[in-house]
């Protein structure tokens, strides 16, 4: 979808389809009394009826309006006028889309509901739309295709002054969920196509054309080389092999310190010689989501042209049983010199990440964040709500929670204190790759922050909210808006 705003007379706009909220209990907007005046009260009359309540996300479609120069009119609900949010807003055109692209419409106008500043309005809007139009049917032979597939919306304002504020929202909600997209098309890709290799790919093809976005891969002689003893122990046990996909985007000023993402890349998490049970085992194809949130994110960043430094990382590999798998009990020697006994061959996320951690230290960055799907536990602690968030640094903690709350993708911060580090004592190397069932969540960003402690580090816990389960499944892009809103905010982008 594409999104532009203009300032135009709600009675006078030519669109296929204009769409106006009324609160429930009629409370209604400046936009719906002009049209309703325009319309000789004929929207008043129609409410009057009592058919149509205003809950959140409710729709009553019009045609042929007298006065009115949009071909239909769609009343949309908007809940309660005193609970009404931004957030309200983006939940009511989600919930409506679905209705909107039933009919044969391939553009959309949208009334702003009365608002000082409608940035927000406007980011949630296309977060919602972007939510309901999302489809993969890439590895479907057949495809339904719409008539008239919804291409375009168009957010209406009356005041002039609030028009420039306006394009700027749509820019970066249209890149944050650009981004998203991206995010979720690799995720919801399966294990047998999206491999560390095709990752990989993906990467060159995101630099292509690029001159702000280099990519270097580090095939495993490279890592064996740097003495990646934890990833690479990880990958014997698979066909594929293990790739460290390096992305710098430069759109900072030289020499200033990037941000760095460092992104789970795990293409298929079998649990290894500990394997998984095999109740929806499938989903661990979803393992590599935080790496695919770095992809994300740096898209955005190229589609914004943001004025910032930031360098993504990204270990792919895969974590199967074969017989040079990684065995209970064995100890490897990673890159920062310091051993580990893995204990449990199913705790690879770590054992990958550690390693592209201290691969990061080179970059000297301003502050490192990783994402990973690392630990079943989160989704224990916290559900599919709230990402979990560990840091080395308060500030660089508020500075996430702040952005996660602004984009609609929130997290929320275990402790890391060093009671939980001796969870980890090993018997026979320095460190063991479990704490025990106890606080799984912050045992393991204990075991990464010990490959952390030369820079700020956050690490977000992804497991409960980058895909969804049931009926629905599907990844949701997360956290791209919060990482996107991180960086926005950073370089001054946005306030
Ligand atoms: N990728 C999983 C974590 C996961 C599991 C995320 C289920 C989302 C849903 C990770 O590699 C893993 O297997 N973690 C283990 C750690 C344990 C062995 C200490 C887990 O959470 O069970
Ligand atoms: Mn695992
Ligand atoms: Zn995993």
């Amino acid at each position: 979808m594409k999104y532009n705003s203009k300032h135009v007379p709600v009675t006078d706009l030519k669109t296929p389809c204009l769409i106006v909220g009324v609160h429930e209990r009629h409370r209604a907007s400046t936009a719906f009394d002009t049209l309703d005046q325009a319309s000789g009260g004929l929207l008043r009359r129609i409410l009057r009826k009592g058919d149509f309540h205003g809950r959140t996300g409710e729709t009553l479609m019009l045609y042929q309006v007298e006065g009115i120069a949009a071909a239909r009119i769609v009343l949309l609900g908007l809940g309660r006028q005193k609970d009404f949010s931004a957030l309200t807003f983006g939940e009511a055109l989600r919930k409506a889309t679905p209705a909107l692209k039933q009919a044969n419409i391939g553009s959309l106008a949208i009334c702003l509901p009365d608002d000082e500043d409608g940035y927000a309005l406007v980011r949630e809007a296309i977060a919602g739309i972007e939510a309901a139009v999302y489809r993969f049917d890439e590895c479907k032979s057949e495809v339904e295709k719409p008539r008239k597939p919804l291409r375009q919306a168009t957010f209406v304002t009356d005041d002039r002054r609030h028009l420039k504020r306006l394009q700027k929202a749509c820019a970066h909600g249209q890149a944050i969920a650009n981004g998203a997209r991206l995010a979720r098309d690799l995720g919801n890709l399966p294990g047998n196509i999206c491999t560390p290799t095709y990752l990989a790919e993906q990467a060159h093809k995101l630099a292509r054309g690029q001159r702000k976005l280099k990519v270097t891969v580090l095939e495993e002689k490279d890592m064996e080389k740097l003495g990646m003893g934890a990833l690479l122990s990880v990958s014997r046990g698979s066909r594929q092999p293990a790739k460290l996909i390096v992305m710098e985007y430069r759109g900072g000023k030289r020499g200033s310190k990037p941000v760095a993402l460092v992104g789970k890349g795990l293409t298929f998490d079998a649990g290894g010689i500990s394997i998984k049970p095999a109740q929806a085992m499938d989903e661990m194809k979803y393992d590599m989501c935080g790496g695919a949130s770095v992809f994300g994110t740096l898209a955005a960043c190229l589609e914004l042209d943001l004025p910032i430094n930031v360098v993504g990382v990204v270990p792919a590999s895969e974590n199967l049983p074969d017989g040079n798998a990684n065995k209970p009990g064995d100890i490897v020697t990673t890159m920062s010199g310091q051993t580990v006994e893995v204990l449990n061959t199913d705790a690879e996320g770590r054992l990958i990440l550690c390693d592209a951690l201290t691969y990061t230290e080179r970059f000297e960055p301003a502050a490192v964040i990783d994402i990973a799907t690392l630990t079943g536990a989160c989704i224990i602690a916290l559900g599919h709500h709230a990402s979990g968030l560990m840091a080395n640094d308060d500030r660089l903690a508020e500075e996430i929670t702040r952005a996660g709350e602004a984009a609609n993708d929130r997290v929320w911060r275990l402790p890391l204190w060093d009671d939980y580090q001796k969870q980890l004592d090993s018997n026979f190397a320095d460190m063991a790759n479990i704490g025990g069932r106890a606080a799984g969540t912050i045992t393991a960003a204990c075991f990464l922050s010990r490959f952390t402690k030369s820079f700020k580090w956050a690490h977000l816990d992804i497991a409960g909210t980058a895909w969804v389960s049931g009926n629905d499944k599907g990844a949701t892009g997360r956290p791209v808006p919060l990482l996107t809103q991180f960086l926005m905010k950073r370089c001054k982008v946005t306030d």
